[in-house]
């Protein structure tokens, strides 16, 4: 079976006993200052917080969850969407359109662990119209792009390391500009928890049950509603909610795995996954991958196609025992139907997100390729 996340219990995880991720930060950003959080939603809250005045505006890509705007909106801030383009870069036309004095920072996405098409364009946008620019980079933790990390490349940036280890939370805040670090004071939610908490033993336990039996995917659906707290299903749990659920320091669990990590297995790992699920789709006219190329240094998120019949296909993935595949996001109240975000629509219908992760082998994926075709 293949799953959406890694098992605490998979081998890449036990071989690890790797550098961790603090030093692979320390090695590709060694100039940037960061600090572990329970969820990337309050780094990005705590970031920005001696910065920016109530009042003020923030921009964000109208393809993107409804809570990743929470942190803004309780600091003051109004959220306004810029449209995007089928590339996932910035409608720079829809950008620069709204770009005025009260904007106080453009957040750019680093989809699926590749950096947004015209970073660079929208850095300088940020410099001419003197605002931040906030690197959100939650899909991507050792994605490294020409030589710089991902999520280092604005002022201040996020990564969620829930997206990559398996592990109940955690995530980091990059702080690279030296106004942010001068202005950063911590919250009480800043780094990891000082004891073990019910999160964590709660995590393993229905780790445990996923390892026993996850071999059956029925089973495996029941095991997760039954340990599940809502904050993984957006259709049931509201943005503020999601939000305000996310208000925990990283757990002890999170943080003992992100330590003991290996990042370079990891990514080699996700790379060779994400090459198979292109060898095994290739044949396909009716679902077209978004990144053709995967280049050097990036580790991806998922394999990310459009579908012609996205539903169809997800449920001939689920009879090949491929359960972790999922359409993305649930887009905010104001983008959903909204014709102005016609792109931003299209992607959220016809998207179908594949598993790459670590737990994985790519001997699952050929198999799982061997069925599609038949
Ligand atoms: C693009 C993006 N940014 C930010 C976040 C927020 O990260 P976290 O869940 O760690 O708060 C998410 C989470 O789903 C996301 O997909």
């Amino acid at each position: 079976m293949i799953g959406a996340t890694p098992s605490v219990f998979d081998a890449s995880l036990s071989r690890s006993g790797g550098p961790g991720i603090g030093s692979f930060v320390d090695r590709h950003a060694p100039d940037v200052a960061f600090t572990y959080y329970g969820a990337g939603k309050v780094a990005l809250r705590d970031g920005l917080a001696g910065l920016v005045e109530p009042g003020e505006t923030v921009l964000v890509p109208a393809y993107l969850s409804p809570a990743v705007v929470e942190p803004f909106h309780e600091l003051g801030l109004e959220s306004q969407c810029y449209a995007i383009e089928r590339s996932l870069a910035p409608d720079f036309d829809d950008l620069e359109r709204r770009l005025d004095d009260e904007t106080a920072a453009i957040v750019s996405v680093n989809y699926f662990g590749f950096p947004q098409p015209g970073l660079e364009r929208l850095a300088s946008l940020a410099d001419e119209y003197d605002c931040y620019h906030v690197d959100d980079n939650a899909h991507g933790a050792l994605s490294v792009d020409e030589g710089t990390l991902l999520g280092t490349v604005g002022d201040l940036g996020i990564t969620t390391l829930r997206k990559l280890l398996p592990v109940p939370d955690g995530a980091v805040l990059y702080r690279a500009d030296d106004e942010v670090r001068e202005a950063f004071e911590p919250s009480p939610l800043a780094g990891p928890a000082d004891r073990v908490a019910a999160t964590d033993c709660r995590y393993v336990a229905s780790s445990v049950a996923e390892t026993i039996l996850g071999a059956t995917p029925s089973l495996h659906r029941s095991v997760e509603t039954f340990f599940a707290d809502g904050t993984d299903d957006p259709t049931t749990v509201d943005p503020e909610a999601r939000y305000e659920a996310a208000k925990v320091p990283m757990s002890r669990f999170s943080k003992a795995v992100t330590d003991a990590a290996d990042p370079n297995a990891i990514r080699a790992t996700r790379r060779k996954n994400f090459r198979a699920w292109r060898r095994v789709l290739t044949d396909r006219d009716d679902v077209t991958p978004l990144y053709e190329r995967l280049p050097e240094g990036i580790s991806p998120y998922e394999f990310p196609v459009r579908a012609d019949e996205p539903a169809a296909f997800r449920s001939e993935l689920t009879d090949c025992a491929v359960v972790g595949a999922h359409s993305w996001p649930v887009l905010r109240k104001c983008v959903h139907g909204n014709e102005a975000y016609e792109t931003a629509n299209r992607l959220a219908t016809d998207l179908v997100a594949l598993p790459v992760h670590q737990g994985i082998e790519p001997s699952a994926i050929e198999a799982v390729g061997d069925r599609l075709v038949d």
